[in-house]
């Protein structure tokens, strides 16, 4: 695709984050010491607080690793009185101010990176890389917004005519309640948080229950970066509670990442006239994904495999980026081939505890998270034929990865969304018909393609509408902006995170024009 060049910038001088290199010695030694220090930490002290959530580690539920009292309503609606009264405040405050202290807290987390990556791999289940990972895009999301809003503050010139002078400012728009996944339970938070605070809205962050650990976490480092505390409030809520305050009529903005039902369901909330109604509330949504990957009849399958097996396995299927449906150019014998490639990859890896650096793959969020995958496979076994099963450990909530071939499009397999580690294979009789098969969903979050025919890969660039399209890649693994990340139809609410217009939607624009 030839791109034209690039007439903003968002970020200008903005860099990703490194990752962490574990093949060397210091990092590992690093997080053996971050996560021996946790078990001893004052973060898994027991607070006696009721009602509580306790946050358990997947691999090992017995384990309570936190207990957060959670906000009843009243607390809630006393939440968005003190973040309404902070409004002014945090607005007038320069965007070079606001700027400087997320720039802080970017640095705060890169300087303690260890620290939460294990508290990722103990509260969530991630394994060292994606915990990492997870953290480095935290940090980018609070540099790349600070970024931006300095881009984009101060007044902007519009048509001018003779006499007249036309000018146009970016404006916050009120108190934002951020609702965030377990999943990215640091960097999804972050990024909307930052996005909606550097515009100058003062946050009730409402962390995702598994996620409270990292959500307290940024509380602490944004605070301590220079936030006023009222103009960033931690809310550990239950969904009803947290549904009551969407549609309080002093929330101007929702930014919401998780998931289709949660969104919709928020989506109603947000805009269902109340007394005292008296603005339009800004509705950010991040929903789901049932992500297939093209595999061409041509495609070079010693680069396919490893980034299926990425793409659909990594940490257990959990993302709304993973492959759940893999679509292979050619016959049931061909998809079946390609199949079996697969599970000869995942055989290799093995699945258990990720505070072992050697598991790449780990439990399932939650004991229902892990019933909906089995409920799942129950239903591939009556739709398509097993083709793989992996072996997991008995203890903690682990659901066994398998491989269903000779799905249709029909299929429940091939149209709703598991969250865990099962792959619908289809096969399409060309590549067009398989293009469209990918589409042939209610989602559009990403897709992937392998092919060596430049025809084919055009094709896919013009044709394939999904928010984050990748060829001869994985299809996981955004990075801020490289790929802004997000979705169509319904994935989400279309504007990409992590890109030069996600900002935009935290403001409102106003005019001034002076006859001079
Ligand atoms: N942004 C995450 C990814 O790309 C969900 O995998």
């Amino acid at each position: 695709l030839a791109a034209k060049e690039a007439s903003t910038v968002a970020a200008p001088g903005f860099a990703n984050a490194p990752l962490l290199d574990f093949s060397r010695p210091e990092p590992v030694a690093a997080m053996v010491q971050a996560l021996a220090e946790l078990r001893a930490g004052p973060e898994l002290e027991i607070a006696p607080d009721t009602p509580v959530h306790e946050v358990r580690n997947p691999a090992a539920p017995e384990q309570v690793l936190a207990r957060f009292p959670l906000a009843d309503p009243a607390q809630g609606e006393a939440a968005v009185a003190r973040a309404l009264a902070a409004f002014a405040g945090w607005r007038a405050t320069p965007a070079a101010q606001r700027a400087t202290c997320l720039r802080r807290a970017a640095a705060a987390m890169l300087a303690e990176r260890h620290h939460l990556a294990a508290l990722m791999v103990l509260s969530v289940g991630k394994n060292w890389r994606e915990a990492d990972g997870d953290v480095a895009e935290a940090v980018d999301f609070l540099n790349y917004y600070a970024d931006a809003m300095e881009a984009l503050a101060g007044w902007w010139d519009t048509i001018s005519f003779p006499g007249e002078a036309n000018r146009l400012g970016y404006e916050p728009r009120g108190p934002a309640l951020v609702i965030a996944p377990w999943n990215f339970p640091l960097a999804i938070l972050t990024g909307m948080a930052a996005a909606a605070l550097v515009a100058g809205n003062p946050v009730i962050l409402k962390p995702s229950r598994p996620g409270l650990l990292l959500g307290q976490a940024l509380h602490r480092l944004l605070l301590e970066a220079g936030v006023p505390a009222d103009a960033c409030q931690l809310l550990p809520a239950t969904g009803a509670v947290t549904e009551a305050l969407a549609g309080h009529p002093d929330i101007a903005i929702i930014a919401f990442t998780g998931s289709r039902e949660t969104g919709l369901g928020l989506l109603q909330a947000a805009h269902r006239p109340v007394p005292g109604q008296y603005q339009i509330k800004q509705v950010v949504c991040e929903l789901g994904g049932k992500n297939a990957i093209v595999v061409d009849s041509d495609a070079d399958l010693d680069e396919a495999v490893p980034a299926i097996v990425a793409s659909a396995f990594g940490y257990q299927g959990q993302k709304c980026s993973a492959c759940s449906r893999l679509i292979v150019v050619g016959d049931e014998a061909a998809a079946e081939a390609v199949a079996r490639r697969v599970a000869d990859a995942l055989a290799v890896w093995s699945w258990g505890p990720p505070e072992d650096p050697a598991q790449v793959f780990g439990p399932m969020i939650s004991a229902e998270a892990r019933d909906k995958t089995l409920e799942y496979i129950a239903i591939g076994r009556q739709e398509g034929r097993l083709l793989y099963q992996g072996a997991v450990p008995g203890e903690g909530w682990y659901a066994p990865p398998c491989i269903f071939t000779g799905i249709q499009p029909h299929h429940r397999l091939a149209r709703e969304e598991i969250f865990g580690p099962v792959l619908a294979v289809l096969a399409a009789p060309d590549f067009p018909a398989a293009l469209k098969l990918a589409q042939a969903v209610d989602y559009g979050l990403t897709g992937g393609v392998f092919s060596r025919l430049p025809a084919h890969l055009a094709l896919a660039a013009r044709e394939f509408r999904v928010g984050d399209l990748y060829l001869n890649r994985k299809i996981t693994g955004a990075r801020v902006g490289a790929q802004p990340f997000g979705g169509t139809r319904l994935s989400g609410t279309g504007i990409q995170a992590g890109g030069p217009d996600y900002l935009k939607q935290f403001l409102w624009t106003r005019v001034v024009s002076e006859n001079t």
